[in-house]
């Protein structure tokens, strides 16, 4: 997705120019005060790729060079609408090279993928998300896994005992290698000019997904990624994220230091659905409370305990 971002949400972006001059928002290493920096394609990129993450001016100097890869993580945004194109051979396979690139804890490596590209079974994921169009339309979808099962089948075969796979540390940390992995495969994609959206919706059905993709005891879909290439007649802007003061905390841990934080973002937000005509009902504050004001807004998964358990988590 790198580049593409940059035609889009622009009418109130600063001008990497005017930033310069009035001591930069972003100012890279070769810039100072006396000597306001040259501008380049790098230094606006920078400049607007940190202004859309933030939905406002990002004031920090910092001594590195710009680069790929920071375009790449910054340029980010989900993709919802797909061509029908197809992938490039080969596609996949950089895509679970760039997974297992990532660190996995001890080495255990307790993920695994399913690689999706039958429209059939697209069509009956698809249904178990609540019908959700991008996983039909992207020519690839990918399931990854929390994965027990392997290491319980090489403590089998050496008949040696496994009971730390009962617990709930080994289910997350699986849980967490998926995650990771995914990451990686998701910022390749990205890297490669390719769209993606994550589908936690997999995990409505777990069981039926469970059902669908063969799994056997001791996996769990921990989410979906649609792979594709965004189709350029629906384009998706970068979404705006918490400021820093939020995120950030500088020792020890604040709370009361993130309220100002979160009422400027709920302000962000506001103008970012009104700008994307997007439906969404009152600010971010209110409906990331309605997402969690319930056991029933959990949308099917309040249970997700007792599943995990008849797959096969003891989740001690
Ligand atoms: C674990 C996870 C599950 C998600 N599940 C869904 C989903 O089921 N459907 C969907 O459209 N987007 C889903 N998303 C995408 C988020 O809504 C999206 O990342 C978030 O709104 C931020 O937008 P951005 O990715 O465009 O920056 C998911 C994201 C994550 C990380």
């Amino acid at each position: 997705m790198s580049g593409s971002g940059l035609s889009q949400d622009s009418t109130d972006r600063p001008s990497g120019r005017s930033n310069a001059r009035t001591g930069g928002t972003v100012i890279n290493q070769t810039s100072t005060p006396d000597r306001p920096m040259t501008l380049t394609k790098d230094s606006i990129t920078q400049t607007t790729l940190l202004h859309d993450r933030y939905g406002t001016a990002f004031d920090v100097v910092f001594n590195h060079a710009w680069n790929t890869s920071l375009t790449t993580l910054l340029s980010h945004r989900s993709i919802r609408a797909y061509l029908s194109k197809p992938l490039p051979s080969g596609t996949l396979e950089l895509l679970v090279a760039a997974a297992q690139s990532a660190s996995t804890s001890s080495n255990l490596q307790t993920w695994s993928v399913v690689a999706v590209e039958d429209p059939a079974r697209k069509e009956r994921l698809s249904q178990l998300a609540n019908g959700q169009a991008h996983i039909r339309q992207a020519p690839l979808f990918l399931v990854w896994l929390a994965d027990l099962a392997r290491l319980k089948q090489v403590t089998e075969q050496r008949e040696l005992p496994h009971a730390g796979l009962e617990y709930l540390e080994t289910f997350l940390t699986a849980a967490i290698d998926a995650s990771l992995a995914a990451q990686n495969a998701a910022i390749a994609a990205e890297s490669l000019g390719l769209g993606t959206v994550y589908i936690g919706a997999m995990r409505n059905r777990p069981d039926a997904v469970a059902a669908e993709l063969g799994l056997p005891p001791h996996v769990f879909a921990v989410f979906g990624l649609c792979v594709g290439y965004a189709d350029p007649a629906k384009p998706a802007a970068i979404k705006p994220r918490l400021s820093q003061t939020a995120v950030l905390h500088q020792e020890q841990y604040s709370l009361d230091a993130q309220l100002p934080a979160i009422a400027e973002y709920n302000d962000i937000m506001k103008a970012f659905y009104t700008k994307q005509k997007m439906t969404v009902e009152g600010d971010w504050s209110q409906h990331s409370s309605d997402r969690i004001a319930t056991a029933e807004a959990l949308r099917n998964r309040a249970n997700l305990r007792e599943i995990l358990n008849k797959l096969g988590f003891a989740l001690r």
